[in-house]
């Protein structure tokens, strides 16, 4: 078991450097199969956990895959011989269910197991297997384990998601790139990363048009070749370390950014009282006293992104004032607000709503990451914040942020890792 040791209380200073999108990242690692070639992916974040198991499953189902460098790996496909995926390999993250479509895509069958990843709340898959069933597989769940899909020939359909569901949004995607004919998916999710796996897919030689709107238009193609492709920065890391900057009162300049892509994270930066200046490819936040309160209403993209919410609230748990976050996208994403009181925020969070009383200070103390962003959360809080924070639980942190310790000593922070023995394995020396 590891944890992060901070010694909070400095300004962070200088630049960062941001690594490609995991959520990019994952759906495209999966798409690599439907192509039954070599893809060579760069800019992508190899070191963080979710990646590492996505390639493992990749591995697993015969893929060869190399890696080339720190952030390009390449996937050989033609050796790919197997459409089952067991509840070991996917039990680890969320996006193992990726695999779904992708194996459908390829074989029309996918026998592949219930997916893990952080507890949000109630995470269904109706949409998914709505838009299987509707490019006409049959899709049955075993025991509640295993999705098993099977479709003798995929058709193209349209299909209207009752909600916008990046998930679904990709699976679909991915069994419809080989599907005969026209797929239409309407109320589909808008996000940047949905718009980087449509851009892999085309690389590869697919038809997909209108990605980044809500109406994505699949033509079938009947082969995809392989590809070379770089994978866009991450949205949230960025973010993550956009707030980290503001609520150290530091000045910090995050660079290899879309800032297109960040803009209702700069604009509520902004309201709360930060400088953001935008480059090219680079913000840069600065922030020299105590920020204002402002309202976060959780929406998919282009509004305020949930996976930004917890370290959001940080920042506004230090603000002059009664700040309202209102999550509309997972039904428990407060569990964050225990951890942060106990370091002395004053967060009243019931259901889908949370009320912030800014504090003047927060205090450092012993606190866990219950998921990855309530992890990023800790971090800000614990820089933040007087006194040394211990976070414990910190593989939720790994699953998501690469480098994160070099890249926040990099701009002042002193942050370590530390091991520590499980608590039952200490020996009783009494
Ligand atoms: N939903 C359904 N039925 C479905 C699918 C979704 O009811 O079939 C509901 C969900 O319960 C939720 C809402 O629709 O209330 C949106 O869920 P969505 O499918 O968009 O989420 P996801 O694909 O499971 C991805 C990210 C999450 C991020 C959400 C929202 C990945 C691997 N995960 O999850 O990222 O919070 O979109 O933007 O891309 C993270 O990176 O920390 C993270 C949790």
């Amino acid at each position: 078991m590891e944890k992060f040791i901070i010694n909070g209380g400095a300004p962070l200073h200088g630049e960062v450097e941001i690594s490609g999108a995991k959520n990019a990242a994952l759906p495209i690692l999966a798409a690599s199969i439907l192509s039954q070639d070599v893809c060579v992916i760069e800019n992508l974040p190899c070191s963080i956990s979710d990646v590492n198991y996505m390639m493992k499953i990749l591995a697993h189902i015969g893929a060869k895959v190399k890696l080339i460098n720190k952030n390009t790996v390449e996937i050989d496909s033609r050796f790919v011989n197997s459409y089952v995926i067991s509840h070991d390999m996917t039990k680890h993250l969320r996006a193992s269910y990726y695999f779904i479509g992708a194996l459908l895509g390829r074989y029309g069958r996918a026998k592949v197991a219930m997916p893990g990843g952080c507890y949000l709340g109630a995470r269904p898959i109706d949409q998914h297997i709505k838009g299987f069933e509707l490019l006409g597989a049959s899709v049955s769940v075993e025991d509640n384990a295993t999705v098993d899909a099977k479709a003798s020939k995929l058709i193209g359909s349209p299909i209207y998601l009752d909600m916008v569901s990046v998930g679904a949004t990709v699976n679909i995607l991915l069994a419809a790139v080989k599907a005969e004919g026209l797929t239409v998916i309407e109320n589909a999710a808008k996000e940047p990363h949905i718009v980087d796996l449509a851009n892999f897919l085309n690389s590869m030689g697919a038809d997909v048009r209108g990605a980044g709107t809500d109406v994505i238009k699949v033509r079938g193609v009947e082969q995809l070749h392989g590809c070379n492709y770089s994978i866009i920065p991450d949205q949230i890391e960025a973010g993550t370390y956009m707030v980290a900057a503001a609520a150290t009162h530091g000045n910090v300049i995050i660079k290899n950014v879309i800032p297109k892509h960040l803009e209702s994270i700069s604009k509520k930066l902004i309201e709360c009282g930060a400088e953001v200046e935008e480059f090219d490819d680079a913000v840069r936040v600065s922030l020299d006293r105590r920020p204002g309160k402002c309202n976060i209403k959780t929406m998919p993209h282009p509004g305020f992104p949930t996976d930004m919410q917890p370290q959001m609230a940080v920042l506004l748990a230090l603000a002059d004032g009664t700040s309202i976050v209102s999550e509309s996208i997972w039904s428990n994403r407060f569990r964050y607000a225990d951890q942060l009181n106990r370091m002395g925020a004053d967060i009243k969070a019931d259901g889908q709503l949370a009320v912030v009383q800014g504090v003047e200070q927060l205090k450092g103390a012993p606190v866990k990451a219950d998921d990855l962003r309530a992890g990023a959360a800790m971090i800000i809080a614990g820089l933040a914040a007087s006194g040394t924070t211990e976070i414990e639980d910190i593989l939720h942190i790994d699953r998501g942020y690469e480098d994160v310790v070099e890249k926040l000593k990099g701009i002042g922070a002193d942050i370590k890792r530390v091991f520590c023995p499980e608590p039952n394995s200490l020996t009783n020396a009494g």
